[in-house]
């Protein structure tokens, strides 16, 4: 998506660690306006498939998940991030080690809210190594539901975690893919 490449080059900042902040828009402060746009974009993504719902993860995942929900009329469900793996039966989970913080949390979700009928679409902000998209797919397998999809808003290409879901079978589509990146330079996939 050609205009959110260009707002992260001009508002995006690259840190040490392979880290993109983009917290004027995305992560702190929300360019609401700029996340409808984006929304319009998924909807142009995926026109002719049929989606009963989207999931998301806490908390950075739930702008852009409702963005795109309101664009879509479905609604949003979002897994919650638990310390503890001391869960009920009520609810589907699944383990993702974090990459970016070096430490593993469980992620639950509801059996309320998923069932074998939906077909899923799966939000997220940033897709780096995919641990968080691969725990949500598992928490859609669990449910015997359809993953329809994977958009995340940034894809750190170079992590490569976008790459093995697609050799996995999974359509994924992220709206802007970040294959190299350095204090002076961003350049994107093409
Ligand atoms: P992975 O899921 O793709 O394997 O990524 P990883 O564990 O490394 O990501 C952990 C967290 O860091 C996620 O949010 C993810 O969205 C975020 N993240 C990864 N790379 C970047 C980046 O370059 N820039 C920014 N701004 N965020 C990045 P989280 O810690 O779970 O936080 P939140 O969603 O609660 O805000």
């Amino acid at each position: 998506m050609e205009a959110l490449e260009q707002k992260i080059l001009s508002e995006g900042t690259v840190l040490d660690g392979g880290i993109l902040k983009v917290g004027s828009f995305l992560n702190q402060q929300l360019d609401v306006d700029f996340l409808i746009k984006m929304g319009e974009e998924v909807k142009r993504i995926y026109e002719g498939e049929r989606i009963t719902k989207i999931l998301t993860i806490e908390a950075s995942g739930i702008a852009v998940a409702v963005a795109v929900a309101s664009v879509m009329h479905k609604n949003v469900v979002f897994a919650k991030k638990n310390k503890t793996s001391n869960l009920s039966g009520e609810l589907f989970s699944a383990k993702v080690h974090s990459f970016t913080h070096g430490t593993d949390y469980t992620v639950t979700v509801p059996k309320d809210y998923l069932s074998k009928d939906d077909r899923v679409l799966i939000i997220d902000d940033f897709l780096a190594n995919g641990n968080a998209l691969n725990g949500l797919i598992d928490i859609v397998n669990q449910a015997g539901a359809k993953v329809v999809g994977c958009t995340c808003a940034v894809e750190k290409g170079f992590q490569g975690g976008g790459d093995e879901l697609r050799k996995a079978g999974y359509r994924v589509e992220s709206l802007a893919v970040i294959e190299k990146m350095s204090a002076e330079c961003i350049e994107f996939r093409r």
